[in-house]
């Protein structure tokens, strides 16, 4: 055993800066592989109908960690980080409201029609929502944001790009203050834009966007469980992403974008955006950062760098992964459905030590 490549890895109890959990059955099945992994996860508010408000999030809080307490791992196993979902009509008020709380940590923007339950989502930013903005500014509460346009004439490729130079350009402009979270970037584009800006910028960086490239969509066939927003793009922005994510930047840090749909209604003939990594997110990350060369810089994109952002202390507790096949199962129960996780029945580098 060399010293360059390590056997063993323990770090700080990690976090999640963008989960999916859903709800009822869902919740219920899903909740305990994170919760295995990670001591807090930010959770998105895109349900069906959204979490729109304060006492929304408050209630969808109890619902979580009732399903924790079911799931039997203990009190403090997992901190749910609430978010409420910004739309055109979110009042300052809400947001002064949601913040006093002290357990809603951000607002999420969803661009309408960006992706999946993003209908109630915003039609104009800088238009509609200037007063939020500004109350988020004052209390330093984070704004994250899914940041594509949903311009029908703009490629599918092409729309993070095009974002930064219609939407978050002029976001930061007009709030140079407000905290941003770029979530789930994905292009070279969206790395450089907060790599060089100034004031606080930050941006989460998923595991399936560290691994592959937009040829895992349609290798063999067409494979819906690949498919995601934003979805997988070419090598030269996955290069871009490992930068990034193994870099000494403390921009950048861990949210899984773990997003599960029932089976059906991924392999459809119409199929539902979202990977489902929640099972073995940190195998898949330890496993992207180990083919980097750089285990190193795991712990402080997992467990330092965004508890920085967020003005939240770092975790106490430990993780360890070790150097053992993981053979990923092909499906996992899901209430009434099934759940096919992200590249169900390939081995991974690393597991997880219990
Ligand atoms: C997410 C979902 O299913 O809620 N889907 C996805 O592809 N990432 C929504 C989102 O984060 O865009
Ligand atoms: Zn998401």
């Amino acid at each position: 055993m060399s010293e360059a490549t390590p056997q063993t890895l323990t770090i700080i109890r990690p976090d999640d800066w963008h989960l999916h959990l859903r709800d009822g059955p869902t919740l219920a099945a899903v909740v305990g592989d994170t919760a295995r992994q990670f001591q807090r996860a930010i959770v998105m508010p895109n349900l069906q109908p959204p979490v729109t408000t304060g006492e929304q999030a408050l209630e969808y809080r109890e619902r979580i960690l009732e399903a924790v307490s079911q799931a039997g791992l203990g009190d403090n196993s997992f901190t749910p980080l609430m978010t409420l979902y910004l739309t055109d009509n979110t009042s300052a008020e809400e947001i002064r409201m949601a913040h006093s709380t002290g357990v809603i940590h951000a607002v999420k923007l969803y661009p309408a029609g960006a992706t999946t339950n993003s209908d109630a989502g915003v039609t104009d930013l800088l238009k509609h929502c200037s007063a939020a903005l500004e109350a988020m500014q004052e209390i330093g509460m984070p704004l994250l944001v899914h940041g594509e346009v949903t311009d029908p004439d703009i490629d599918l490729f092409d729309r993070e790009a095009v974002f930064i130079e219609r939407v978050m350009i002029p976001l930061r402009q007009q709030f140079p203050e407000l905290k941003v979270v770029f979530e789930h970037l994905t292009t070279k584009d969206g790395v450089d834009y907060v790599s060089q800006a100034e004031g606080p910028i930050a941006a989460t960086i998923t595991a399936h966007h560290l691994l592959y490239n937009r040829n895992a969509l349609f290798q063999g066939g067409l494979r819906p469980h690949w498919y995601c927003l934003p979805v997988l793009k070419r090598e030269v922005h996955r290069q871009a992403l490992v930068q990034a994510a193994t870099s000494d930047s403390p921009r950048f840090f861990l949210g899984t974008d773990s997003a599960p749909h029932p089976r059906g209604l991924k392999e459809h003939a119409c199929g539902c955006a979202g990977c489902y990594t929640a099972l073995h997110a940190m195998e898949l990350y330890a496993t992207a950062f180990s083919r980097a060369g750089r285990l190193d810089r795991l712990e402080a994109f997992a467990s330092l760098n965004g508890p920085a952002f967020y003005g939240l202390p770092v975790n106490t507790g430990t993780l360890t992964l070790e150097r053992r096949a993981f053979t990923i199962p092909a499906t996992l129960p899901m209430g009434e459905h099934e759940l096919v996780p992200l590249a169900a029945g390939e081995t991974l580098e690393w597991s997880l030590v219990a």
